[in-house]
């Protein structure tokens, strides 16, 4: 259905997802605006990307698979593994098809949501990180990170969001996405190469 304004996609979020999932896209919709203003992103666009960027957790992840598989969507070995990753890239196809979201641009950002990937755009970084930090959120370095969002850089933020993640799922020995090593990477060597100039 295209054309949707926002509240007729709220509505229309809340009828598929369970009521607690439904909160935590509402935070991640506040979230990402007062970052999008921070940073000088599109608050129209980080409101609607934030709102539907779990879109597809109507589905259970058995059905990520299937459903993933019906679009032609590649399941790696990694997707295999954590089907919940499919989430991303099929809600990423869903914001169009059901809620008339025709902007690239919110539609890579909700693609790139769960574990980031290269090149990421001011957007893709501001619905990551406020994912992480939404008012719903509850874990030991949460208040840090939200910390950040206040006083850090878009870069700075993210870089140590971006790190915690890593260390996180690596003590919990699970699998690391590459997609989220080359997002921290690529800010690292965009520091030093910023660092050498200003000593040059
Ligand atoms: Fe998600
Ligand atoms: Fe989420």
């Amino acid at each position: 259905m295209a054309g949707m304004n926002y509240e007729e996609m709220k509505a229309e979020l809340q009828k598929r997802l369970k009521p607690g999932r439904f909160r935590h896209s509402l935070g991640v919709a506040d979230t990402a605006v007062f970052l999008a203003r921070r940073f000088g992103v599109d608050e129209e666009k980080a409101r609607v990307a934030g709102l539907l960027h779990d879109c597809a957790r109507e589905f259970p992840n058995d059905a990520l698979i299937e459903e993933a598989a019906r679009r032609g969507i590649a399941v790696e070995p990694l997707e295999r593994s954590m089907p919940l990753l499919l989430h991303a890239y099929i809600g990423a196809e869903r914001a169009k098809e059901i809620y008339g979201v025709e902007d690239a641009e919110i539609c890579q950002a909700i693609y790139r949501h769960t574990v980031g990937g290269g090149n990421m755009t001011p957007l893709d970084k501001i619905i990551w990180y406020a994912d992480m930090i939404e008012p719903n959120r509850d874990y030991p370095e949460v208040e840090h990170l939200r910390r950040l969002a206040r006083e850090a850089s878009l870069d700075e933020m993210v870089l140590v969001g971006l790190s915690e993640s890593i260390v996180f799922v690596v003590r919990k020995g699970h699998l690391v996405h590459p997609a989220t090593v080359q997002a921290r990477n690529e800010i690292l060597l965009a520091q030093e190469a910023r660092d050498s100039q200003v000593m040059d």
